[in-house]
């Protein structure tokens, strides 16, 4: 295959992964014509932590920025990340909610959403994906790529033919701790081309210094597409820079069907919204070098630097070698869950609190707990017993899908707030953020649009 479709991940991974998702609507406005004409296979702009940041940090309304965006990218398929049945939050919902939500985003404007579940257990984006088919959008399956004793190019190419059958229309491959080596790149890619029809991505991370590499090992594999940010916010903890890309496969005999002088106009138009970010600290520039400590640890970097801050509170720094050491083992503890959100955050924070405490387990995190009753889904591996016997208690594990034990909430959330809002939208950002999203609701009721305004400054009543 020498076409390639190139994802631009500038709006949303690419900001969560340089500068904490801060990027406002506005700042990126101007340069949504040209994003929309540069030829790319879709762009990534909203679920993943947009969502959060706008109502928390950003007074946004999330829902109104996606309505924003489609009113000027017209041509260029619109992309969201959705964790499952976790919808963008970080427990599980009942499905009225998951529906719900996905109904929304669709007509709203969202053409293809990438579904994942941190544990690979594909009874959580189920319901997700069912329905993103009946909503008409494009329902890519992920794989969430981790390396560990019980993880192997066999099981991945499972995954790969379960997603299939569900009906996936496309499966992508979610590297985000960066951890792919281009030889397992080449070879993952090749083997699961070989066993299912469908087109198949790859999303990685440059944090370790390997991405590059395992895009060009995807690509000689057979990969039908590639994740990448515009240079200014590309490489480090981001995506590899589109251009490089770009240059690189249009050079080796590849299409990509992007405009060379597009992306560099797009690149001048973000390159001092960059410098602003580095002026005011939120993005700091030690994030841009490769960070190979990742390889060594297994652990993405994000959690590295949330465990350091723990540390930090607790005046304990001085222990962050034996913490990093106990990670691989509660993570083994827990059958080997990929440390992707919630789960790096649960290993990490139970790793610092063994080496607190002194006593292995002596205080059992209730995210921790959960999981070992079944309440996230199934371990990738067999959870140890002894820690299993103390966090269960009498109780029994759950063995369904833990949806399934969830009553319907959706249409009680509405009668319960119908004195902040009757919107559906609002509903459902209430429903993903209960405390933050409630005042941001309120925030925007009692703050008068810009027609009021206007009607009040010709009035003379401001
Ligand atoms: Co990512």
């Amino acid at each position: 295959m020498n076409s390639l479709h190139i994802t631009e991940t500038i709006l949303r991974d690419a900001n969560q992964s340089l500068v904490a998702t801060r990027l406002s609507f506005d700042q990126f406005a101007p340069i949504l014509d040209k994003l929309d004409k540069v030829g790319y296979y879709s762009l990534e702009c909203w679920g993943g932590a947009t969502f959060d940041s706008c109502i928390r940090y950003l007074n946004e309304d999330p829902w109104d920025r996606l309505k924003k965006i489609k009113l000027v990218v017209k041509n260029t398929p619109l992309q969201m990340l959705l964790r499952g049945q976790n919808i963008l939050g970080y427990k599980h919902y009942p499905d009225d909610c998951v529906k719900e939500f996905i109904k929304a985003s669709v007509y709203h404007g969202i053409d293809i959403i990438r579904i994942f579940d941190a544990l690979n257990d594909y009874r959580n984006i189920k319901v997700a994906l069912e329905e993103t088919k009946k909503q008409g959008a494009h329902a890519q399956g992920t794989i969430v790529y981790t390396v560990s004793p019980i993880h192997n190019i066999e099981n991945y190419v499972k995954l790969a033919k379960q997603l299939e059958d569900m009906g996936s229309d496309s499966i992508c491959i979610k590297d985000m701790a960066g951890l792919l080596m281009p030889k397992t790149s080449f070879d993952l890619i090749k083997n699961i081309k070989e066993n299912v029809k469908i087109p198949v991505y790859l999303h990685s991370h440059s944090t370790n210094g390997l991405a590059e590499m395992s895009y060009l090992k995807a690509v000689e594999a057979g990969i039908n597409g590639i994740d990448c940010a515009i240079s200014s916010f590309a490489g480090g903890t981001s995506q590899p820079a589109t251009e490089t890309l770009h240059y690189a496969l249009t050079k080796s005999g590849y299409t990509t069907n992007l405009n060379g002088t597009l992306l560099k106009e797009t690149n001048d138009f973000f390159k001092p919204i960059r410098e602003d970010f580095i002026k005011s600290g939120i993005l700091n520039p030690k994030v841009l070098s490769p960070q190979p400590e990742g390889l060594i640890y297994q652990i993405p970097g994000g959690m590295l630097s949330n465990m350091i801050s723990q540390l930090k509170e607790q005046n304990s720094l001085n222990k962050l070698e034996e913490v990093l050491e106990e990670v691989p083992k509660v993570r083994k503890d827990l059958g080997y869950p990929p440390l992707v959100t919630p789960m790096s955050q649960m290993v990490g924070t139970q790793a610092t609190i063994n080496i607190l405490t002194g006593e292995k387990y002596k205080m059992l995190l209730k995210e921790v707990k959960s999981y070992c009753k079944g309440e996230y889904g199934r371990a990738p591996g067999e959870i140890n017993q002894t820690l299993l016997k103390k966090a269960l208690g009498n109780e029994k594990p759950i063995t369904s899908r833990y949806a399934d034990t969830l009553k319907p909430i959706f249409e009680k959330t509405k009668n319960d707030i119908k004195n902040i809002t009757t919107n559906n939208e609002d509903i459902l950002t209430y429903l993903s953020f209960p405390e933050i999203g409630e005042q941001f609701l309120r925030k925007k009721l009692y703050s008068p649009s810009p027609e009021q305004l206007r009607e009040k400054t010709k009035t003379g009543v401001v």
